[in-house]
């Protein structure tokens, strides 16, 4: 015990621990980056270039359509919008497509005390009330930097002898979460960069969440990369390589998140999370039944939920599978459990499973098929779930309710070509029988 506490203090006096308390179930919000990447050409495209209108117009959806209030409230910006250092070496946005700053966006979001009537007060969401982080639209704003000379697209970086002014500039502009970087670079510099930045974070006084794409630049997997420190200076961390708008950009991620699932499905909870990138849904690559599976293969990996698409424009199919509240309660489990896939035969059918809180579960029954909707049939018990045992499971996606299943009923779902059939299993209570009963 006393070996563990001077251990802990050992880390905190080295300000190894992040100890901002964020995160506890997965982010959820919007990312600009696989939308509207690295268009700064607000003359040809004013509607959709890197500027403040875009995330104004985004900010303004967010709190008007639903998102927010069903968890969906970090706002982030991406590469490309910095526009140099200042005199003093600060970090300045580009003064054409942000000419009010950044401290103006977060402020859009959260009005100086002073500026807000006794009207607007009162009409003020009561949840910002009760959570004193959130800003007046109830959104929290985000923004993107890179430990490296340059950031992905060449605009200036931190480099490891501005990381503290870097830090106090985000904190003096408001900013809720960091996405940090890493192109131009070498693996010492980040090495001794991200935990410093974590650290600066930390004494900036401000909860800043932090997201680390420091494990994707080195391969992803221990030894190269030490998850154990990570997950003490990190608060999420992009594994793997970016998403593409495209369903093999999809598989590609899924693929390797499964194929090493043993080394990171332990890696994720509370307050640290793998980030497999953002969904694409609403986006041009996907069909209605692979953005059904995106959403519900990340929800499985206990995944951030970063939405990158024009939420202007997404349609009301698109919105549902988004806003699927049980879909989300789901991925929000407090339990903070990473799913695995945990079933694959040779006809390409797949099942995850993911622990949740009360005993609870989710299933997904996925297909890798191209051909017509496949006939699946099993049983709890086949999948491992303990015997006799009765469940209520309900499909996500249609709300059918099944009630009474017990684990040796067998069943049949199915699956249409690259979609997934998606369940909320949850035990029934006082229903279960002795194995020697069930026997007789
Ligand atoms: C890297 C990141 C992406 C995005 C771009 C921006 O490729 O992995 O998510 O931030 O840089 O340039």
């Amino acid at each position: 015990m006393l070996q563990q506490t001077v251990f802990l203090l050992a880390l905190v006096a080295q300000g190894l621990t992040l100890e901002n308390g964020l995160l506890r179930t997965p982010p959820m919000g919007w990312l600009a980056w696989e939308r509207f990447r690295c268009n700064i050409h607000c003359d040809e495209d004013p509607k959709n270039c890197i500027s403040e209108r875009l995330f104004m117009e985004m900010a303004d959806r967010l709190a008007q359509d639903g998102w927010r209030d069903l968890g969906y409230v970090y706002l982030n910006i991406d590469d490309c919008w910095i526009g140099g250092r200042d005199d003093k070496g600060r970090l300045v946005p580009d003064s054409k497509r942000f000419p009010r700053g950044i401290a103006f966006l977060a402020d859009y979001v959260t009005p100086p005390l002073g500026l807000r009537g006794s009207l607007i007060l009162s009409l003020e969401p009561l949840w910002y009330i009760l959570d004193p982080q959130a800003h007046s639209l109830g959104l929290k704003l985000g923004i993107y930097e890179d430990m490296g000379n340059m950031t992905c697209m060449g605009f200036p970086g931190t480099t490891l002898d501005t990381v503290e002014l870097d830090a106090q500039t985000f904190a003096g502009w408001k900013v809720d979460m960091l996405k940090m970087d890493g192109c131009f670079s070498t693996s010492e510099e980040r090495a001794q960069g991200y935990p410093k930045m974590s650290a600066a974070l930390n004494a900036t006084g401000r909860p800043i969440a932090f997201s680390c794409s420091w494990p994707a630049y080195e391969g992803g997997l221990p030894p190269k990369v030490n998850y154990t420190l990570l997950a003490n200076i990190c608060n999420l961390w992009r594994n793997y390589d970016d998403i593409q708008d495209s369903w093999n950009s999809v598989l590609s991620i899924l693929d390797w998140f499964v194929k090493h699932q043993d080394i990171l499905q332990p890696l994720a909870g509370p307050g640290h999370w793998n980030d497999p990138d953002m969904l694409l849904i609403g986006n041009f690559g996907l069909s209605f039944e692979e953005s059904r599976s995106q959403m519900a293969l990340w929800t499985m990996l206990a995944a951030p939920l970063f939405m990158s698409t024009d939420l202007r424009t997404i349609t009301p199919q698109n919105m549902d599978i988004l806003q699927n509240p049980l879909m989300i309660k789901i991925n929000q489990d407090p339990l903070g459990i990473q799913g695995r896939r945990i079933y694959e035969d040779e006809y390409q059918i797949e099942v995850y499973k993911r622990p949740l809180t009360n005993e609870a579960s989710a299933l997904v029954f996925f297909s890798r098929r191209t051909d017509m909707p496949y006939h699946f049939h099993t049983s709890l018990a086949k999948l491992n779930f303990p015997r006799a045992k009765v469940y209520d499971a309900q499909n996500i996606f249609s709300g059918e309710i099944i009630s009474g299943l017990w684990s040796e009923n067998n069943f049949t779902v199915v699956i249409n070509p690259s979609g997934v059939v998606m369940w909320y299993l949850n035990p029934v209570k006082n229903m279960d029988i002795s194995e020697t009963m069930y026997q007789l």
